[in-house]
């Protein structure tokens, strides 16, 4: 029985920011208590210049109110990025994101076709120079196959360019465990939402938009391997919270925006879950020694002391004119971050 449990510089590989007083509502909720954080850029519009990107960083920064925390950024995969561009922003990166076309939220400038021959220049520029790949790995096809449809193409983009770091976002589905598990070069982030939901908890009863989200949650027995895979803190998956803010008002409404608010009850959640499993030995893996490993980065040490003390998620957070809801709004975990 523990009573209190440190976490060791968490990690959060994928998260969304947002910008103004959205970004300067959710950044410190995640500077504050992770180590470092993969920033997405669908902004709209993306970032896919240097200097958007040193921007954003800056603001990123400025936001966070914390030294101690560190933005790991990323641009929006184009298909025309020269080897020249690409290496000449090499060192401010992390990885490129790649969105397919239409897919999700701010995706409407992603790629028109994930045709390997299409995408052969760009990726090999990236290969060469040691940029790792994330990729959105959607079709539009039915919403509950659109990730199995997406498989294939994983498949042939982990053959093709066999030293390019693949990382399959926002696993969700039993069958891409199969393929991450079957190339070397496929790694997988995955969020608390896909490990504690079904599709139950968005329609099965009252109609719930602040668990909808891109990938949709699936099956019982998606997330239970899942599961499996992340409180044996398989290396080669991490977390990546995929925490993604919209206002209430364009989750509460018809035509709803996919996003999961999660950045400020990740670690409280995680430990309650490895804690109901005695896997809490497994945690500061899955939060952070795999990530460090396959993004073969070094993250700044930062020491989160969690204490078994009841908290109670607020209803929702606010700055200004913002409002947002978060997972699990309003009620209480076993696990509260010491003050
Ligand atoms: C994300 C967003 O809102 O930016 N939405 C989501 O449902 N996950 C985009 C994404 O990661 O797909
Ligand atoms: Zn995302």
């Amino acid at each position: 029985m523990y009573s209190e449990f440190i976490i060791e510089t968490p990690l959060d590989m994928h998260l969304h920011l947002r910008d103004e007083d959205m970004l300067k509502l959710v950044a410190p909720l995640t500077s504050k208590n992770f180590s470092a954080a993969l920033i997405m850029p669908n902004l709209n519009p993306p970032i896919t210049t240097k200097k958007d990107l040193l921007n954003y960083k800056e603001r990123i920064k400025k936001a966070s109110k914390n030294e101690n925390f560190e933005p790991l950024m990323t641009i929006f995969f184009q298909v025309d990025y020269s080897y020249e561009f690409l290496k000449e922003i090499k060192d401010e990166i992390i990885a490129v994101k790649l969105y397919p076309f239409g897919v999700t939220t701010n995706s409407e400038t992603g790629v028109a076709s994930m045709d390997v021959e299409i995408l052969r220049p760009t990726l090999q520029s990236m290969e060469k120079l040691g940029i790792p790949l994330c990729v959105h790995g959607e079709t539009k096809g039915f919403i509950m196959d659109r990730e199995k449809e997406f498989l294939p193409i994983y498949e042939s983009l982990a053959i093709n360019f066999p030293k390019l770091k693949i990382m399959m976002e926002h696993i969700s589905s039993k069958e891409s465990i199969d393929l991450l598990k079957k190339y070397d070069n496929l790694y997988a982030t995955i969020t608390i939402h896909h490990l504690l939901l079904t599709l139950d908890d968005v329609l099965g009863g009252m109609l719930n938009p602040h668990n909808f989200c891109k990938p949709i949650v699936k099956r019982p027995d998606d997330r239970d391997a899942l599961l499996q895979l992340v409180l044996n803190a398989h290396p080669k998956v991490m977390f990546g919270s995929d925490s993604a803010p919209h206002q209430k008002e364009n989750k509460e409404c018809h035509h709803g925006s996919a996003g999961v608010f999660s950045a400020p009850i990740a670690l409280q959640a995680l430990t309650q879950l490895f804690e109901k499993y005695n896997k809490l030995d497994n945690l500061n893996k899955f939060l952070s020694l795999n990530a460090q490993k396959i993004y073969n980065i070094k993250a700044k040490k930062k020491l989160i002391k969690m204490i078994k003390k009841d908290f109670t998620i607020p209803k929702s957070y606010k700055y200004n004119n913002e409002e947002v809801i978060p997972l699990f709004s309003n009620e209480t975990l076993s696990w509260s971050i010491e003050s």
